[in-house]
């Protein structure tokens, strides 16, 4: 499965998925309270989503979450797991009435407690209650068989300082361990002598000989019973337990910040994902929001599925993605409602006839295309020819007609007679002499060719215009300018956000943002004199985007480029 991000409900999609298709499931839904907080992106999808869930008590929550469970187990590979994160709404129901009864009571692992927050200090308002400053994640794996790699967290000082207290010439900080054999001559361990002393040693002579020339047996006086030297730098640390207070929330200022509560830190999926996954492996994230295990998976080289019905969820995770991105990072794909004109329309020529091919149920034409232009074919064999123009005209009906015939002779004379389709042609749009050369072809001759439009294949729309204004707002005491840009666009299905990348690699034509989601697309800025390249995108309803760049001079006055 290629790398993905999805624009849509994630029931509806999951159904279209294959099963056993992903070893990792983390999902963090939004949670059972009907506080505002839960709205994040406050767009049409992620709404629809919440009156979805919200139109009854926990029973429905349930209800709702449940079917969405149903199917990821359905996605599980057999040696896969799945990591659910929620608070104290509605833990105990989730664990009862979906997990247990999804996965078994015997495929439960852990119950990870996560310190999200710091103390809370309401007392004073009255409050009667612990503060609640902790998420649970349940993990559960398919079966027995599961993927589990050790973590090990770093020991606490307290520990090290008292237990590794001896320190190397070197500054390395050991420990002494026991040499001796355990259960002597009766468990089998030999007896001889080292350093002049005779006992039962938990190795052979040859290994002790080994670490001693090694310097990893020390005697700390003639006669003492040698030991052995356990550097604190060799050990791996403390296996992982299910209490993680190790992982802060994100900070206002942290770099990975999007800009709203519930976004999860990287450093927590980065656990999960390493230790219920390999590289290679798919992680997969129903509920993917700002985009935290996408972007994680992405850099710890596992394949990844993101689904969000929230556009700006979605746009938001690919400028995420982008940000990353470098020479090594695998090519993903986004897929929204709908199609943008342009893009089609001036996409890869042999990528888009492939794509389109199989978009109508079609078998496209992986070899070098022939003199006859020939795509595809349909289920039924018939040839497929792909125009990326529009307006088609009638002489390209006459060619095509003959290529079907000369493509294959037995199926066309087979067809004609059938009065079945000797052939598709699909484009842009066609003109009216194609359409009367149609016409003429099925009266005199009973040929039938099929013409199909793209967007009846599938739905397209224009994308948002954009324009972006400047305003010199003056110079401060440095001699720096402040400059207001505001970006306005323009788009049938309305504005959803603009995203700012103050610092455009034209060469490279990639857009890497600072400011990912900015609703209002007004932004002031301070530069010092020089030159600059600034990108700016706008994003629509719909998912589709326009970018304007601005070139800048910056000296004493502003001067666009
Ligand atoms: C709590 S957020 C996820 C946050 C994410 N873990 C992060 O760190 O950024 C929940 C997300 O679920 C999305 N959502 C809610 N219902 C959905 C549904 N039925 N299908 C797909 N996404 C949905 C919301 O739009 C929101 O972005």
């Amino acid at each position: 499965m290629e790398n993905q991000l999805i624009l849509g409900d994630n029931l509806e999609i999951m159904r279209q998925m294959p099963g056993e298709c992903v070893d990792l499931i983390y999902l963090d839904p939004p949670f059972f309270s009907n506080r505002n907080y839960e709205v994040i992106w406050g767009d049409a999808g992620e709404i629809r989503s919440f009156q979805d869930r919200w139109s009854g008590g926990v029973d429905h929550y349930i209800a709702w979450l449940k079917e969405r469970v149903q199917e990821m187990h359905r996605l599980l590979k057999p040696t896969g797991s799945i990591f659910l994160h929620c608070d104290w709404h509605a833990n105990a129901e989730i664990k009862v009435f979906i997990l247990n009864k999804i996965f078994g009571e015997e495929n439960f692992r852990s119950e990870i407690i996560w310190k999200r927050s710091t103390a809370h200090s309401d007392a004073k308002q009255g409050r009667r209650a612990f503060g609640n400053i902790t998420d649970r994640i349940f993990y559960y794996s398919k079966s027995a068989d599961c993927k589990f790699n050790q973590v090990y967290t770093p020991y606490d000082e307290e520990y090290t300082d008292g237990f590794y207290k001896f320190v190397d010439a070197d500054g390395r900080r050991y420990t002494l361990g026991d040499l001796t054999g355990p259960g002597g001559a009766s468990k089998g361990n030999p007896q001889y002598a080292i350093m002049g002393v005779t006992r039962y040693w938990r190795y052979s002579r040859e290994k002790i000989d080994q670490l001693i020339k090694e310097g990893r047996v020390v005697q700390s006086k003639p006669g003492a019973v040698p030991r052995y030297k356990r550097y604190l730098d060799e050990m791996p640390g403390v296996p992982l337990q299910d209490m993680w207070d190790d992982i802060k929330p994100l900070g206002s200022q942290a770099k990975e910040r999007i800009g709203y509560p519930t976004q999860k830190p990287e450093k927590l999926l980065e656990r999960i994902i390493q230790t219920a996954s390999d590289e290679g492996d798919t992680v997969f994230d129903p509920f993917v929001g700002g985009g935290t295990t996408v972007v994680v998976a992405d850099k710890l080289n596992r394949r990844w599925v993101g689904i969000d019905q929230s556009v700006q969820a979605i746009k938001v995770t690919e400028l995420r993605l982008y940000n990353q991105r470098d020479l090594f990072s695998a090519p993903f794909v986004t897929k929204l409602h709908k199609y943008d004109y342009d893009t089609l329309r001036y996409k890869d020529a042999f990528a888009f006839e492939s794509w389109i091919v199989q978009q109508v149920g079609g078998a496209s034409n992986l070899k070098q295309r022939g003199d006859l232009g020939i795509d595809g074919r349909t289920r039924e064999g018939a040839p497929i020819q792909v125009k990326r123009s529009d307006n088609i005209g009638r002489n390209v009906i006459d060619n095509f007609r003959s290529a079907c015939e000369r493509f294959d002779e037995n199926l066309f004379h087979k067809n004609q007679d059938a009065g079945q389709p000797v052939g598709v042609l699909i484009a842009f749009s066609f003109g009216k002499g194609a359409v009367e050369e149609i016409a003429r072809l099925k009266i005199q001759q009973n040929v039938i060719i099929k013409l199909m439009r793209v967007d009846e294949i599938v739905p397209i729309a224009k994308k948002p215009t954009l324009a972006v204004r400047l305003k010199d707002l003056g110079a401060d005491e440095k001699g720096q300018r402040d400059i207001e840009f505001t970006a306005v666009g323009e788009s049938q299905a309305g504005i959803e956000m603009y995203a700012w990348d103050w610092d455009y690699d034209e060469s490279k034509g990639i857009f890497k943002p600072e400011i990912l989601r900015d609703q209002t697309g007004v932004q002031t800025r301070k530069f010092k004199a020089g030159e600059y390249v600034i990108a700016v995108r706008v994003v629509d309803n719909d998912g589709l985007e326009s970018d304007e760049i601005i070139r800048l001079k910056v000296n004493g006055k502003i001067k666009r480029g």
